[in-house]
């Protein structure tokens, strides 16, 4: 028996799983996890406090999350053959392939499946959350020529990711700026890189596989690749003055303006609200930037163009002003948005494997039947 149904491009409305790890309403600009508005925990909540939250399913005491972040302190360090592997990358490889590569190397170390077991999956999560800033730091010394920088217990988790990154402790605003956009960009809903990680783990195959699978779903320019285009794209217009043109030729060459829009939100999205003000604090501490003026009439001026079809400033339009501030290189945007998704995944991961049943999607078959073969001289 054949079962009729529409076609829908992109899957769009059409649920893939049940979840109760976030929540979006994308007509009034609401994301919450687990129920707690996005603006409550960018304000009080830390990174590995809302990554204990949405993995566990609710907030942590102060002895529960003491002893989560004593563990991801404990295995920040990898293994010398992942550094070494590294290595042999090419410098001028994407470093979201370095990262998709010695993520799913970590499987090499720690295969054993015990998807049953609850401290399986709590080792599994602490190595992965703990691990995948040091894989990301160590790439970009080892691509400059230099030995990967040693994580330093004393720091916390945001300030030792810069710290390894710049090889000088970061200024308390730059780590807290930090901080809170890993807790902005955890999780949301079954977007495109989520949804790989739930059909990878259906398949009952090991966490690091599942994270390697959406650590390459989220590097294309339609999803989290889009933080670098957005830098690219303020670099092309150059100067405000040149803004109104560069919108209309889009129009004409009906080419995406980069950071904007969404297939869920069709108000401005929250997170981009919350970052514009992380912008705007560190524009203040640290000097302004010139691409800020630039991005916010394109704000306005997509507003004035684009309004009427609900398209706004998605998270990744401020998120790269605010990496530049803090000194992160263009290239590795997407890799920290990759190292705070991490949460979102192994939630989705852990959720999956509750209820879990295969991923087995039909499709609509538009080719032809019963075709001859041609043997090859007579093509
Ligand atoms: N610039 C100009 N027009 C746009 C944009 C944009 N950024 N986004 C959507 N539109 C227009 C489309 O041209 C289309 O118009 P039409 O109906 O006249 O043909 C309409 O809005 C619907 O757009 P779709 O691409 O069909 O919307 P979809 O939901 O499939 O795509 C997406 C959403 C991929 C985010 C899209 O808005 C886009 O490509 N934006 C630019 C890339 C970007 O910023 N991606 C980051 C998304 S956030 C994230 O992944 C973390």
């Amino acid at each position: 028996m054949s079962i009729v149904c529409e076609f829908k491009p992109g899957l769009e409305g059409i649920p893939a799983s049940q979840s109760s790890i976030s929540y979006v309403d994308g007509q009034q600009g609401v994301l919450e996890y687990r129920g707690i508005p996005i603006e409550k925990l960018a304000t009080h909540s830390t990174f590995l406090e809302t990554t204990y939250l949405l993995i566990w399913g609710q907030l942590p005491t102060t002895a529960e999350l003491a002893a989560f972040e004593q563990e991801i302190r404990y295995h920040r360090r990898i293994k010398y053959r992942i550094r070494d592997m590294m290595k042999c990358f090419p410098e001028s490889g994407h470093p979201m392939d370095a990262l998709q590569a010695s993520a799913a190397a970590l499987g090499l170390f720690y295969s054993r499946r015990a998807l049953d077991n609850p401290e399986y999956i709590r080792a599994a999560v602490v190595r992965l959350v703990a691990k995948i800033p040091t894989m990301v730091a160590a790439f970009q010394m080892i691509r400059k020529g230099n030995d990967p920088i040693q994580p330093r217990d004393d720091l916390d988790y945001a300030a030792n990711f810069l710290y390894m990154l710049n090889e000088r402790e970061p200024d308390p605003l730059a780590a807290k700026a930090f901080d809170v956009s890993l807790t902005l960009h955890a999780e949301h809903t079954m977007n495109a890189s989520t949804f790989s990680a739930r059909v990878t783990a259906s398949t009952l195959t090991d966490p690091y596989a599942v994270i390697a699978s959406a650590v390459g779903t989220l590097g294309g320019p339609l999803h989290g690749g889009a933080n670098e285009e957005v830098i690219s794209m303020l670099e092309e217009i150059g100067s405000v003055g040149n803004v109104r043109a560069y919108v209309e030729r889009c129009i004409q060459e009906k080419s995406k303006i980069m950071g904007f829009g969404h297939r869920v939100y069709k108000v401005k999205d929250p997170r981009a609200i919350i970052l514009q003000d992380l912008a705007e604090q560190l524009f203040a501490k640290f000097g302004s930037d010139k691409y800020y003026d630039i991005a916010l009439e394109l704000e306005r001026v997509v507003e004035e163009k684009f309004a009427h079809k609900g398209i706004y400033p998605n998270v990744d339009f401020y998120s790269g002003l605010v990496y530049r501030k803090i000194g992160i290189p263009t290239d590795l945007y997407t890799p920290v948005f990759a190292i705070a998704r991490v949460a979102g995944w192994l939630a989705h991961w852990k959720e999956q494997l509750a209820e879990n049943r295969i991923f087995r999607p039909t499709q609509v078959y538009m080719g032809n039947h019963d075709m001859p073969y041609i043997p090859i001289e007579e093509r």
